[in-house]
């Protein structure tokens, strides 16, 4: 359980922890019947007495939100929405939180915090290696010409000559569409966005991978649809679980990363791929194809994408552009067909008017020209190297207990810790090194899965890396080591 614990902020330490356990409750990441840590090992944690964490225990269990089982352990009694919202206020003297909300649990809100000095948390690539040179010159550009790009609106489905452009783009990768079925949206994940608002609701059923993308587990909850979960092996998501499920539920949307999963950096296999499609038709299902990485990678080609083996209009495919090129500038592309891509259209309408025109037009010359091309080689070359260095560290320095995948692809390196280890508490040390990472729960829609790392390594510079990854490796090492101690002492609580 992840609790960020604020030493100077007035509020005592145990009011604290109630009020992080109660925002758990009332977001939905605790869930009813779930066991809580031991007093001891939450104390440990947190680096508080004993005292403090049973006082926290002890008011949340006479107010009715945890239960204590003698031998077995704490657990969670959930409570209505409106009633923990009530309790929270009057713990907290914040009127603010009567405003009751319809915002569904947060895996994003969870885990981001200001960055630390080594920032391995988030799969943004390092500025130094983007072309914000050539761009800043593009916008001076822009300005000059009179700001006639801020006078006016766009056009809702993008600006034309982008969408000329990036047809051509994705037309070289093997991803066939028309600049009429591209919808240029505000990054890919209001592309998820705009999927879900305006397909998926109460009842329906979406499935997702596990572990997958924590910015689309929070769209997908916030639709109120049913989440069902299918694991992802080292051919990708596992298609006879999906099938199997398929016998009981009719999926409306399945969403996949087929390409440098996020957070495993898994790729489908091709054989998959086309089943997936085939599965999609037989149950006239919507596959959302999320690929922000096929350009990373390092070692061979991926395979062709779901969109290109696509004959049905059953696959909605979304490029981001974020993560290989600008981030500030928000711009990703959706391609769809026939009726399911008009109403995509009228929901981007409905949701903001279509996206700024000036970062379309700042972005534009850059992909229509060769730059783009030689840019994303200069940036497979630099990010082998800071993957390949990552592993060898790794493989160096960390205790055997942990394992990894290497990724033929993407930012990030997915980690395994021992069972016991919880990634939220080496989260807790790495923090006091000011290193962060994600732990793996946030990926997970259900699971309640906590030895896992998504350890990314594309927005460090080469010595950080070196520094950080050393450092996580002793924080492992420690952790080990503290705990074969403690096996070899008297246990109290
Ligand atoms: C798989 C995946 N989809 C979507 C997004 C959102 O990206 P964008 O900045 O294009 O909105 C991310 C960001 O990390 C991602 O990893």
């Amino acid at each position: 359980m992840y609790i960020d614990i604020q030493r100077n902020n007035g509020i005592s330490i145990t009011k604290q922890i109630v009020l992080a356990i109660l925002d758990q409750i009332r977001s939905g990441f605790l869930q009813e019947g779930e066991r809580l840590p031991s007093v001891r090992a939450l104390s440990k944690q947190l680096g508080v007495s004993l005292l403090t964490v049973v006082k926290a225990y002890q008011e949340l269990e006479q107010d009715g939100f945890l239960h204590s089982v003698q031998g077995k352990g704490t657990f969670v009694h959930t409570k209505k929405t409106e009633e923990v919202e009530e309790y929270q206020e009057n713990l907290s003297q914040d009127w603010q939180l009567s405003v009751q909300d319809y915002l569904p649990r947060s895996q994003f809100a969870q885990f981001h915090y200001v960055p630390e000095k080594i920032h391995f948390s988030s799969s943004m690539i390092d500025p130094e290696l983007l072309p914000n040179q050539l761009l800043e010159r593009e916008l001076q550009q822009l300005i000059r010409g009179g700001g006639m790009f801020f006078s006016k609106y766009g056009e809702v489905q993008g600006d034309m000559q982008l969408r000329v452009a990036m047809q051509a783009y994705l037309q070289k990768r093997g991803v066939s569409t028309l600049p009429e079925n591209l919808l240029v949206t505000s990054g890919s994940q209001q592309g998820i966005d705009l999927v879900a608002r305006t397909f998926v609701g109460p009842g329906d059923v979406v499935v997702l991978e596990a572990p997958t993308y924590p910015g689309a587990i929070d769209i997908f909850r916030g639709r109120g649809v049913t989440i069902l979960t299918v694991p992802v092996d080292n051919e990708g998501m596992r298609l006879d679980i999906l099938q199997h499920l398929c016998d009981t539920y009719r999926p409306k949307i399945i969403y996949t990363i087929p390409t440098f999963h996020n957070p495993t950096g898994t790729v489908m296999t091709s054989k998959r791929r086309r089943q997936l499609l085939d599965i999609a038709q037989s149950m006239q299902s919507l596959i959302v194809e999320d690929d922000p990485w096929s350009e990373m990678y390092y070692d061979q080609k991926p395979p062709a994408s779901i969109k290109s083996m696509d004959e049905y209009g059953h696959v909605i495919y979304l490029k981001g552009l974020s993560k290989t090129l600008a981030p500030g500038c928000r711009i990703g592309v959706l391609s769809a067909s026939g009726s399911i891509f008009k109403r995509l259209l009228a929901a981007k309408a409905n949701t903001d008017l279509g996206s700024p025109l000036i970062t379309q037009k700042l972005l534009l010359p850059f992909i229509q020209s060769p730059k783009m091309t030689n840019h994303m080689e200069k940036l497979r070359t630099e990010l082998k190297v800071r993957r390949d260095l990552v592993i060898s560290i790794l493989s160096a320095h960390s205790p055997k207990e942990v394992s990894w995948i290497i990724p033929s692809g993407g930012p990030s390196i997915w980690i395994s810790l021992p069972p016991w280890m919880q990634s939220h508490h080496i989260l807790l040390e790495a923090k006091k090194k000011q290193i962060s990472f994600l732990p793996g729960s946030a990926c997970f829609p259900v699971e309640h899965e906590n030895h896992h790392i998504r350890l990314s390594f594309s927005f460090m510079n080469e010595q950080l890396l070196r520094e950080g990854v050393t450092t996580l490796c002793q924080i492992l090492y420690s952790e080990i080591m503290a705990r074969s101690e403690s096996d070899h002492s008297p246990n109290f609580i």
